[in-house]
């Protein structure tokens, strides 16, 4: 036993304040190696739910079990799951990846950003209050707090920028995606309702309505 006879040595020549420092700052990098990344942006966060084994990267088949898991149907799943992870996936491929091109890096998410959406990210995919408010006070005009179809569908096409066609076509099937799940009894999406999505929160409380 190599590591058995080594042990005594090491003992013997390393001052312990600095034996303790070692043991310290292995365990440290055991512990981050073993649990789950801690991502700092909240799109980070928002797409770190998917990442069902805490690797840093979301598969297709990862995307693809997440959105079943908040309650979409097994066709719409995996077509969505396609897309966005075909989509996605290569614009935040690290150029050394070895992995498959439909990996989504989730430390490079805010480089698959899209345009034609309303600013609640920033640039590095942090979340921008000021902005998500003002969805809510320039569109929710038939309840306070609130947005139906009919005014989600006027903020996103107010959102558009000019012949960005990805851009608008990302951010309908975002917005649509979020609606049919989230909409409340009476066909409106609440404010806190659309809050917890930016950090990924909602698709958590959305798998428990679903029994996941
Ligand atoms: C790619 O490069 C980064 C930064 O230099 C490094 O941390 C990472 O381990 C490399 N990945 C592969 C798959 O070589
Ligand atoms: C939806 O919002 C629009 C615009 O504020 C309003 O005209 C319409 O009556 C609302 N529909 C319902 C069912 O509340
Ligand atoms: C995410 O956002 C929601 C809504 O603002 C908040 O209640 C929740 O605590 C946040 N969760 C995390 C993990 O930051």
């Amino acid at each position: 036993m190599a590591a058995g006879q080594r042990r005594p040595s090491l003992l013997a020549v390393v001052p312990v304040p600095l034996l303790l420092l070692i043991v310290v700052s292995f365990g440290s990098q055991a512990a981050a190696a073993g649990g789950a990344p801690v991502w700092t942006t909240a799109l980070q966060q928002h797409v770190a739910y998917f990442d069902s084994d805490n690797d840093g990267i979301v598969t297709y088949s990862e995307t693809e079990e997440g959105l079943r898991r908040i309650g979409l149907g097994v066709a719409t799943a995996t077509a969505a799951a396609a897309l966005i992870n075909g989509v996605i996936g290569p614009k935040t491929r690290p150029d050394n990846a070895t992995t498959s091109r439909m990996d989504i890096y989730v430390e490079n998410i805010h480089k698959g950003m899209h345009g034609s959406d309303t600013g609640s990210y920033d640039a590095q995919g942090r979340f921008v209050q000021a902005k998500f408010d003002e969805i809510f006070v320039k569109y929710a005009n038939a309840k306070p707090n609130a947005l139906n179809q009919t005014e989600l569908e006027e903020m996103r096409h107010a959102n558009r920028g000019s012949n960005d066609y990805s851009g608008w076509a990302a951010s309908k099937a975002e917005w649509d995606m979020l609606y049919s799940l989230a909409k409340d009894n009476d066909g409106f999406l609440q404010k806190d309702t659309a809050r917890a999505v930016y950090n990924g929160s909602l698709f958590v409380t959305l798998a428990k309505q679903n029994g996941n």
